[in-house]
């Protein structure tokens, strides 16, 4: 089923469903020659954008269990999380599993087309109502828990209870599914894990929200999902995301070909931030006038603070996808990511779903055998280093520098 169809549940179609409004492509290519300006300035300057220094970091910031414990309070389960794209659940009975911050959630596409998301846990005796874990997803009209068969309606009210008899007379006889906070904005579904504050999700994005707007993730459709590991702290493995400083060593038969090393493109949008980096056919450019430049797809890796990337970028021109990675820890020294690819607009054609299918695939491989193998070798030597021992992030892994700031203000644990 075509990602986007819950909007006829909607009234105010045009407030929900951006794109009746807007021509999104065409703020795409505007935002793809703003980038490109910019990179060709730093390929003609031979540089990258950079922190005013380097910043180093205590072994602690990876391996201690203290900070670990307040970055799974304050991050995992206090923050709003990305628990899916709208795609995910399209139709109002679907429901998708959302396990990976703490508790296992259900987050669920009531009759009224509005998301909502609720513990996974019957309240009757606390059985599983789905028992799968992420990332599996359904349809379900009425859930019914597998222990003694209570049932409950994509909005959480329980409407079948056997024996109902036997419960008279409780006040918790008979309750609806325990809620916690959702919200669905600009095709992103969030779920504050820890329950609480209800969450502002414009408020949270911020200035990024007009960016990732353009990138029209409510018409996205799943190709293929999967989950990612790495022994290591969750940070080794996120700092990977964000500095191009190691394509050349690390990547040396895949982007360390294709593109410049250690040449990025940074914007900040509070603790969020966007990089690009140049592929090799800007070192043309610096010599042409700007008019013959070639137009270029919009790409770029977009991070939702505190643990999320969005990748948008297309294999040839026009053929886009984007790429979803949710690193969430499994312990202070595991990672489990949550990496999916979507057809950006919906899934046009078997042609452009085998190319999604080849995005999951050859970047799965490289992030896996690659990225996450350093990641898993990096942190094992932090476990035994001297005491003393501190990483030392340069200027050039300024994207990098500003996620530590950004995660250490929020957990209220200094850097030093
Ligand atoms: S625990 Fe769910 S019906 Fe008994
Ligand atoms: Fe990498």
């Amino acid at each position: 089923m075509r990602a986007g169809v819950h909007w006829e549940f909607c009234e105010a179609m045009s407030d929900r469903d951006p794109g009746l409004a807007t021509n999104f492509a065409a703020r795409r290519q505007e935002m793809a020659r703003d980038a490109q300006r910019r990179m060709v300035e730093l390929v003609a300057a031979k540089t990258t954008d950079s922190a005013p220094g380097p910043l180093p970091l205590h072994k602690g910031v990876y391996t201690d269990e203290t900070r670990f414990a307040a970055e799974r309070e304050h991050l995992f389960l206090g923050q709003p999380m990305v628990a899916g794209l709208s795609g995910d659940i399209p139709n109002p009975g679907d429901v998708l599993v959302f396990d990976a911050a703490g508790p296992s959630l259900l987050v669920m596409r009531g009759k009224d087309g509005q998301v909502r998301a609720f513990r996974n846990m019957c309240t009757h005796r606390g059985a599983k109502l789905i028992e799968e874990g992420e990332p599996f997803s359904t349809h379900l009209p009425r859930l019914v828990c597998p222990f003694h068969a209570w049932s409950f309606d994509p909005a959480g009210k329980l409407v079948g209870q056997p024996s109902k008899e036997s419960f008279a007379g409780c006040d918790i006889g008979a309750r609806n599914l325990l809620e916690v906070p959702c919200a669905e904005h600009l095709g992103l579904i969030f779920v504050r894990a820890g329950g609480g504050d209800p969450i502002d999700a414009a408020a949270h994005l911020g200035e990024l929200a007009p960016v990732l707007e353009a990138l029209e993730l409510h018409r996205a459709e799943p190709v293929k999902k999967g989950i990612l590991t790495a022994e290591s702290n969750w940070k080794f493995a996120l700092d990977t995301y964000s500095e191009g400083y190691h394509f050349a060593a690390l990547h040396a038969t895949t982007i360390g070909i294709t593109h410049y090393n250690d040449i990025a493109r940074v914007d900040r949008f509070g603790r969020h931030h966007r990089v690009g980096f140049p592929d090799k056919s800007y070192g043309a450019l610096p010599d042409l006038p700007e008019s013959e430049w070639p137009q270029v797809d919009y790409g770029g890796v977009h991070y939702l603070f505190p643990n999320t990337v969005i990748f948008f970028g297309s294999i040839e021109p026009g053929k886009f996808f984007t790429q979803l990675f949710r690193l969430f820890p499994d312990g202070v020294g595991k990672t489990r990511c949550h990496f999916a690819v979507y057809a950006p607009f919906g899934v046009e054609s078997d042609e452009q779903k085998a190319m999604c299918e080849m995005a999951y695939d050859g970047t799965a491989t490289v992030v896996q055998t690659e990225d996450y193998r350093v990641a898993a070798n990096g942190y094992a030597n932090l476990l035994t280093a001297p005491d003393d021992y501190h990483v030392v992030l340069g200027a050039n892994e300024n994207a990098v520098q500003a996620v530590h700031r950004h995660i250490a203000e929020a957990i209220g644990m200094p850097l030093d």
